[in-house]
């Protein structure tokens, strides 16, 4: 089995003006495609890897040998984390979460723009290159948390469910922003999807954390 690029769920150009088709092209089609690719050929002499799911090798790197440790981990997780980020946008975003998500933010963060406030300020104040989460806690009573993940590592990592994502890589900006990160976050918000960050909030049951690994797994996973 291989892994594979998955298709972008819009076109290039959908998410205008807030994030540009050039950026998408090059981070969809080089970027994202390179971890896949970079994977692949990682696993090449390890046919017994080549069966497990992209988040199941990120979750257990003391399965991997050594020797190809770093590039599994490193590339597995960036092929993850892009799958996850092409499905929490949208370019019919509908500007804010309803239902129980949001029912949940406005409990644990005390509202919407104050979530944003925290989401933003957290992905600003990232050094070098990751990812700005919202996840909910495996402990905790399950509540939702502003995380944030250096390199490609996942929250799932940390024992917390992932719902929402920004890739906070300067692959993801610079083109648009150069080196204002803080705006690119700020002028996210509009192509967020929310009916995906619900959905996964609905499917992250803190009873049901022992299938968290599969549970969406089949979602991230790209392989066959
Ligand atoms: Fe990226």
């Amino acid at each position: 089995m291989k892994h594979l690029l998955p298709a972008l769920p819009y076109d290039h150009a959908a998410l205008e003006p807030h994030v540009d088709a050039r950026t998408m092209l090059l981070h969809h089609e080089k970027h994202h495609a390179s971890y896949v690719a970079n994977l692949n050929s990682a696993l090449e002499k390890n046919p017994e890897l080549q069966k497990h799911t992209a988040v199941w090798l990120l979750l257990n790197p003391g399965k991997v040998p050594e020797k190809i440790r770093a590039a599994v981990h490193h590339n597995a997780g960036g092929h993850v984390n892009h799958s996850l980020f092409w499905r929490a946008m949208s370019p019919t975003g509908d500007g804010a979460p309803t239902g129980l998500l949001a029912d949940a933010i406005k409990r644990d963060f005390g509202g919407l723009e104050q979530f944003k406030a925290r989401f933003d300020d957290a992905g600003a104040k990232l050094f070098g290159s990751g990812w700005v989460w919202l996840a909910r806690a495996r402990w905790n009573g399950g509540r939702l948390e502003v995380t944030t993940t250096s390199g490609h590592d996942n929250p799932l990592m940390q024992g917390r469910f992932p719902l929402l994502v920004n890739d906070v890589w300067e692959h993801a900006y610079y083109l648009k922003h150069e080196n204002r990160r803080a705006d690119y976050l700020n002028g996210w918000w509009p192509v967020v999807n929310w009916k995906e960050a619900a959905d996964r909030f609905e499917h992250s049951d803190h009873r049901a954390e022992s299938s968290w690994e599969s549970e969406r797994g089949s979602l991230l996973e790209a392989t066959t």
